[in-house]
């Protein structure tokens, strides 16, 4: 199994212009091979795809339309964000999942849509903290997993990213156990391979929620936690480049 393993850091609505440059002149990343990414908000990805360019980071969005043009103020059409070089669009984040209103049905035309568009797809699936204590964990995350993934096909390994984010570990300082964390992921990686064949057993499947400096090594150390997807600690470059060093 030879799963690349991905830092990808969520900045989610925030940095300042002044701060992203802090962020990008901090960046100290050794052995990187283009596996570093960060997903500023829209308005910041020209000037992310200039600075992340000398530093070797790959920027993506942190969501897209499913729509592919037309009156939907306030939206990015895939098309768009393509023509700006972001290389990933995360899709069906928690976030959007439960202020947005987004359904499995929207987040699977936004993976076919992003895929067909040449951005690759980060799906994130994840359970609330009322699933998990219902026991409903597996059916829950492997239930969004295969609706998200539905009639996407792909050619090798690297054209779908998976992140399991469980809600209740996300931005609360409240990590998975690498045991929790690793049990779901090796239920994934079963069924990337029903679905996929032997790219099933390569697809990366990342770990969020609350990943920082101080627990990133063990939760790697499981064999299906192929990286992070990272909120608060990939803020500041210090503790991304921290993050980066542990892969
Ligand atoms: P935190 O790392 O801040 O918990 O956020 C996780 C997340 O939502 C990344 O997408």
């Amino acid at each position: 199994m030879t799963a690349k393993t991905y830092m990808v850091g969520n900045w989610k609505m925030n940095q300042t212009q002044a701060e992203i440059e802090s962020f990008f002149s901090g960046l100290s990343l050794s052995n990187n091979q283009n596996n570093f990414w960060i997903a500023p908000q829209c308005l910041h990805i020209s000037k992310c795809m200039d600075l992340g360019a000398k530093a070797g980071v790959l920027i993506g969005a942190q969501n897209c339309s499913e729509h592919e043009y037309g009156a939907f103020t306030g939206e990015n059409s895939v098309d768009s964000l393509s023509e700006m070089g972001v290389h990933f669009t995360l899709v069906g984040h928690s976030e959007r999942r439960t202020l947005f209103g987004e359904t499995d049905e929207t987040i699977n035309k936004k993976v076919l849509k992003a895929s067909q568009t040449g951005i690759l797809p980060i799906l994130c699936i994840g359970e609330t903290l009322k699933e998990r204590e219902a026991g409903k964990t597996l059916d829950i995350v492997l239930g969004q997993l295969k609706a998200g993934l539905k009639d996407l096909k792909i050619q090798n390994e690297s054209e779908v990213i998976i992140a399991y984010e469980p809600v209740w570990a996300i931005g609360t300082g409240k990590t998975a156990s690498p045991e929790q964390a690793g049990e779901v992921h090796n239920a994934i990686r079963e069924v990337l391979s029903e679905l996929y064949g032997d790219f099933g057993q390569d697809i990366s499947i990342l770990y969020g929620g609350s990943v920082k400096p101080n627990n990133v090594e063990d939760l790697l150390a499981q064999p299906n936690i192929n990286g992070g997807l990272v909120g608060g600690a990939s803020l500041k470059a210090e503790s991304f480049n921290a993050l980066c060093s542990a892969c």
